[in-house]
């Protein structure tokens, strides 16, 4: 069984739970679920349905991956970078399906990192969240930048014009400062400070043009397809194809954001699961339609230094560069929603770790008026903002990564583990051939991990190291449950 409600009368402090214990002490579900919506001073509204998650999902999930990366990838694996697509989204599909599982079941806003606390304890806990960071706050910041490029790849080719270097690129980088990267996220932050329910409206137009601008893609570059292009397939071999598809892993990071509306979801025992595997599907159908597409239309070779590669082939197929320029601005727009969602997401984290006080209480305040956690959205976007405009972020981006893989790899464990304590806790959505799905699951993201370079782990490493520190000066202290210890 889990832990029982922790005690509330005062204790001496010789009677105290040892470090061990207190690194290792879990929240009841019951307690996590009950929590659940309540901030300082008022309470999260509950207004999303099971289409708006979909679609915060999806925001969160479809951008720079297929817009950037792909062009990346294509050159290490070939022409089956499809297969590389396919590899990266069944890592995503098994552990979407651990997630879906416990959405269903701790429906809050934490996502794994309140899973963690339920099965695996405080210190781990800390350490998911921690991660979480790095999937959202730091590829925020990541992705404002490369929204910024696009931008300028976007103003290039519609009115001729570019943003200076100067004001386009952080101290180090051959500029001063990254003003669309900043521009980008606080126009997120306006829109993200109204209530769930108009951010949740925004997010639902910007995905239906992206996902509009991917079918556009698909029918016009259908038209342009080669059938040589596709041989030889594999060019590479196999390390080729395992080596993009880590690379592209990146492309589904964000399928799990809805299990951050869990506490704004009307019915999330049962939405919730079902948003989570429906934006999976559907990501992972366009990925491979607009892989199968572009590497038929322009030989594998020739993405090689071809900077926003499928408005590049739009052009080509269609000889008029206006269809470039409709690509461009597609990738403008999914590129900004990514940023959206992803900022949606990491408020609603750290709205959930500010509950349980392992981060200041700043975070978990509501805004009576809107129901949202206002003072969270403003502090966590400037706070990206000034990352993404002053800080060149370089291996801190590619280690966002490994720390998704990471937190992925505990979710896949919180399930085994919230199986065997808690058997009879009533589940919307069950994992098919448990405990085989789950350990493949983490199987997977091992095997991820472990294809990306060494570098990244060196900054995985010193990304941990810091998080530690700060939990043992905060965290561990001023945690709601040490001070239910006291
Ligand atoms: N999956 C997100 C993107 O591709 C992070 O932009």
């Amino acid at each position: 069984m889990l832990d029982a409600a922790p005690p509330v009368t005062p204790k001496p402090e010789s009677e105290r739970p040892h470090l061990g214990n207190r690194l290792m002490r879990r929240k009841p579900v019951e307690q996590l679920v009950a929590e659940g919506g309540q901030g300082e001073g008022g309470a999260l509204k509950r207004s999303l349905t099971m289409w708006q998650l979909t679609m915060i999902s999806i925001g969160a999930t479809l951008g720079t991956g297929i817009f950037v990366v792909l062009g990346e990838a294509t050159p290490l694996a070939g022409p089956a970078v499809a297969i590389s697509f396919v590899i990266a989204g069944l890592t995503a599909l098994f552990s979407a399906l651990s997630y879906a599982e416990l959405a269903g079941s701790i429906p809050v806003s934490g996502s794994s990192y309140s899973y963690s606390y339920a099965t695996m304890g405080e210190v781990i806990a800390w350490i998911c969240g921690w991660c979480l960071v790095l999937e959202y706050g730091v590829s925020v910041a990541a992705v404002a930048v490369g929204w910024g490029e696009y931008l300028n790849e976007l103003l290039d080719g519609t009115i001729g014009v570019t943003i200076p270097e100067a004001v386009s690129a952080p101290l180090g980088e051959g500029g001063f400062i990254n003003l669309p990267a900043l521009v980008v996220i606080l126009l997120a932050m306006v829109f993200l400070m109204g209530g769930a329910k108009e951010s949740a409206r925004v997010n639902t137009i910007m995905v239906v043009i992206k996902i509009a601008t991917l079918v556009l893609f698909c029918a016009i570059g259908f038209m342009g397809i080669k059938a040589g292009n596709y041989a030889p397939l594999a060019p590479l071999g196999v390390t080729g194809i395992s080596a993009a598809a880590a690379t592209l892993f990146f492309s589904y990071i964000g399928f799990d954001a809805a299990s951050t509306a869990g506490e704004e979801a009307k019915n999330p025992k049962k939405d919730l699961p079902r948003a989570i595997m429906l934006s999976l599907l559907i990501v992972t159908v366009l990925y491979c339609l607009v892989a199968l597409v572009a590497v038929g239309a322009m030989p594998w070779q020739d993405f090689e230094g071809t900077e926003a590669a499928l408005a590049q082939i739009m052009k080509d197929v269609t000889g008029h560069s206006f269809w470039g320029v409709v690509l461009a601005a597609g990738a403008v727009v999914a590129i900004a929603s990514v940023v959206f969602a992803v900022l949606y997401g990491q408020t609603r984290i750290l709205f959930a770790m500010s509950r349980d006080g392992l981060v200041p209480k700043v975070f978990a305040r509501v805004n009576e008026r809107t129901g949202t956690p206002k003072a969270n959205v403003v502090i966590v976007s400037l706070f990206c903002g000034v990352l993404a405009a002053f800080i060149p972020l370089g291996e801190l981006a590619n280690a966002t990564s490994i720390g998704t893989l990471f937190a992925f790899a505990l979710v896949n464990v919180a399930v085994v583990i919230l199986r065997y304590k808690r058997p009879e806790m009533p589940r919307t959505f069950r994992v098919a051939l448990f405990p085989v799905t789950p350990i493949f699951g983490f199987a997977f993201c091992a095997y991820m991990m472990f294809s990306l370079p060494g570098k990244t782990w060196v900054y995985f490493g010193g990304w941990m190291v810091a998080g530690l520190v700060i939990y043992f000066f905060y965290g561990l202290r001023r945690s709601s449950l040490a001070t239910a210890e006291k």
